[in-house]
């Protein structure tokens, strides 16, 4: 068995002292490729580093919607097109979407706006895919990415919305990917997602060190507890885990190259 886990932040601090484990503990449980997303630029700095030293990971670069208040737009732009211009092991652009959770100005909304467009138009120069955070924020982020569309690929990390939310982004060409919040108890909608998404547009991601799935809710996440996710989809659908890892770790493959 296979599994990709198409989201994650392993430079994350809080692996500091274990990181070699972490690794180590994903093979050990079928997580062979992991693709980590930066959240600015130093953080996308660190993942192209990782996936350097590191077979099983992939990088992917973008400026996280909170990140980008202090920033000039058209320099940061800059500053990742050479990062994956340089970079070989750059596949994908993102984190990057817009976040009304934790901003409610509006002008600080409207620079997020410009950052999101801004990063999809050079994912779409690069032809390469995007990764998407939508919270709160799901009619913007679609509006946006419906003018704006990568052709070569969107990921919809984490999705979070209705049945008819996701029918829409279907409809553009996304893939839907999920993770923890699958496995919580009173995740009713996830679980829905989860059951209606089709196969061939499936994802499976931790947002590792966050959304830990259950057993483990609260505690620091990590990509062997993708299996936790895996598992409930599987029975969600009706199907084998084999089956499912195999599918979704081919559709990653698809969106992103190895
Ligand atoms: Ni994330």
């Amino acid at each position: 068995m296979r599994i990709f886990d198409t989201h994650c932040h392993l430079y994350d601090d809080s692996y500091a002292l274990d990181f070699d484990k972490v690794i180590k503990e994903a093979k050990e449980n079928n997580v062979q490729k992991m693709l980590v997303l930066g959240d600015d630029l130093l953080n996308s700095k660190k993942a192209i580093l990782l996936a350097k030293n590191y077979k099983e990971i992939l990088a992917a670069v973008g400026i996280f919607p909170t990140s980008c208040y202090e920033l000039d737009l058209d320099n940061s732009i800059n500053e990742l097109r050479n990062l994956v211009i340089n970079n070989k092991e750059v596949k994908c652009i993102g984190e990057i979407g817009l976040d009304y959770y934790w901003e409610k100005d509006e002008e600080k909304k409207a620079m997020q706006k410009k950052f999101f467009i801004a990063q999809l138009n050079l994912a779409k120069s690069l032809n390469l895919p995007v990764s998407i955070h939508a919270r709160d924020s799901i009619e913007d982020v679609y509006n946006i990415l419906k003018d704006n569309f990568p052709e070569k690929g969107v990921i919809m990390h984490c999705f979070s919305s209705s049945k008819e939310m996701m029918d829409k982004f279907l409809k553009l060409g996304c893939y839907i990917s999920l993770g923890g919040p699958v496995t919580f108890k009173n995740a009713k909608t996830p679980k829905e997602i989860a059951l209606l998404v089709p196969l061939e547009k499936l994802l499976l991601e931790t947002d590792a060190p966050y959304l830990t799935p259950h057993p483990y809710r609260g505690k620091r996440n990590e990509p062997k507890y993708i299996n936790y996710t895996l598992k409930e989809i599987a029975s969600i659908k009706e199907m084998s885990q084999e089956k499912l890892s195999e599918i979704t770790y081919l559709n990653a493959i698809k969106l992103l190259g190895e």
